[in-house]
């Protein structure tokens, strides 16, 4: 049954409804939409506005449909939205009190109050699941302080760096998500229900007492806004989106690190796939997918956007886009953030391949500018003599380390004997010991700031 069938003379077109009808992906806001009816009439009954009994009845009616599809018992189908669903299921196993229930309402705030109770579970569980990952990255983080790896600019060797400060830099992105998914969170929770279908309503609700039964914040202080607003759904997507793009940065570092030319870091074989054809193949699929599926994340966020750029005020159905995407994009990064929080657990480091790497391709070329730097020769100048040690090493297929004090001393007199000591990846990393720098101590230092931080969220 149609909820609005009285003005037409005509029943539905089939296609009309295959079109229009949204029960089809909606059917996802059934708990929120039991729950928000539940609300309202228990406001309807205490301001006076329906008869006790009758909302005693509409509230046992709605535990039941709730128990039943929580069972199984009852299949959610053969309606235009959740919204009449409910509303139809209700009357038939209660008659006439049923009818009641949309009182002082419209499906346009209804809807709007629905989505956002849904949004605001989505931001905990994406809360929760960054948490998760922060962990796995601190337990990689404090397993990377005793060894030493390259740091990278240009995708080209830079800097010897403490392990750790790699997966510490990946947990400050992920806790500036959850930072982002809290504040929004906030954003979300004000409540559009009360706001009718766009002018708000004749009869004397009380807003406050729905507001804090549902646990928003507040009723919305606009109607016209209330009922038209998705900008939480667009926040959603962008902190889904952004932390979509921090997983696949710290993807395509774990596949570059852990490939052949790297190998930094070995994924363990119960996370890896082979070749049909390739008899030696490790694959790194979880990252690509990962990766690829960052695409399909953004794509939902563009989707909405568009959606939203030209609607007039107040409700218009283009509305009914607002979720699918959404959806989905819940479902990816709940399956990627879990899945890469399991991955990290899985991975090791190779810490003599890192460690050799570090020393290697000249990577400790800036400390030696620093030592001739911190014995009062200009940086600039500093940089040039290096850059000619750098030059002949080249040329004649030497390393920085196997250079002795002496043929230092030849290139400028202010290298003393302890040049040598300087040029080892550990004494390099360690040199950098500036707050925020990449020495093992430093490292510490942030991953302990990073726990602390982390505590905050329950
Ligand atoms: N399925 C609709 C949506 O998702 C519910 C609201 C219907 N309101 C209306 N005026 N037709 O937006």
């Amino acid at each position: 049954m149609k909820l609005w069938e009285g003005r037409f003379d005509k029943p539905a077109a089939k296609s009309l409804e295959e079109f229009n009808d949204s029960l089809p992906f909606d059917r996802e806001l059934w708990r929120e939409d039991i729950n928000g009816s539940k609300a309202h009439v228990t406001m309807l009954g205490k301001t006076g506005i329906l008869p006790v009994a009758d909302c005693e009845k509409i509230l046992g009616g709605l535990r039941g449909i709730e128990e039943d599809i929580r069972s199984g018992k009852l299949e959610i189908c053969g309606a235009e939205d959740i919204h009449s669903f409910v509303e139809n299921e209700l009357v038939k196993r209660i008659g006439e009190a049923g009818k009641k229930l949309h009182t002082a309402r419209s499906r346009n705030d209804q809807v709007a109050t629905d989505f956002r109770l849904y949004v605001m579970r989505a931001f905990d569980e994406l809360t929760a699941g960054l948490k998760e990952l922060v962990l796995s990255l601190c337990e990689r983080a404090e397993d990377g302080l005793d060894c030493i790896m390259p740091g990278y600019t240009h995708l080209r060797k830079a800097q010897p760096i403490c392990a750790g400060h790699f997966f510490n830099a990946y947990a400050e992105m992920f806790l500036r998500d959850m930072e982002r998914a809290v504040q929004s969170r906030g954003r979300t929770a004000v409540m559009p229900l009360g706001s009718g279908a766009l002018a708000g309503t004749s009869y004397p609700i009380d807003r406050d007492m729905t507001a804090s039964l549902l646990g928003f914040s507040r009723p919305c202080e606009n109607s016209l806004d209330g009922v038209s607003d998705r900008d939480f759904a667009a926040e959603y997507l962008f902190v889904c989106s952004l932390a979509a793009a921090h997983l696949s940065r710290l993807c395509e570092d774990i596949i570059l690190y852990s490939s052949e030319e790297f190998g930094y870091l070995d994924i363990s074989d119960e996370y890896s796939t082979g070749s049909s054809i390739m008899p030696q193949k490790k694959n790194p699929d979880i990252p690509e997918l990962i990766r690829g599926k960052t695409g399909r994340i953004y794509g939902h966020l563009i989707a909405i956007l568009t959606t939203l750029k030209a609607i007039p005020l107040a409700y218009n159905k283009d509305l009914q886009e607002d979720k699918e995407g959404l959806f989905d994009a819940k479902k990816q990064i709940g399956a990627c953030l879990g899945v890469m929080a399991e991955l990290l657990l899985n991975i090791k480091l190779e810490r003599e391949t890192a460690a050799a790497a570090a020393e290697k391709d000249f990577c400790c070329a800036t400390d030696i500018a620093d030592y001739l730097a911190k014995k009062g020769m200009p940086f600039r100048t500093a940089h040039a003599v290096t850059g000619r040690i750098v030059r002949d090493r080249i040329a004649d297929g030497r390393t920085l380390q196997d250079m002795t004090a002496e043929e230092y001393a030849a290139y400028d007199p202010l290298f003393g004997p302890d040049i040598c000591g300087k040029v080892k990846g550990w004494a390099c990393a360690e040199a950098r010991s500036s707050y925020g720098g990449a020495s093992p101590a430093r490292v510490k230092e942030n991953l302990l700031s990073i726990k602390k931080r982390l505590e905050k969220y329950g």
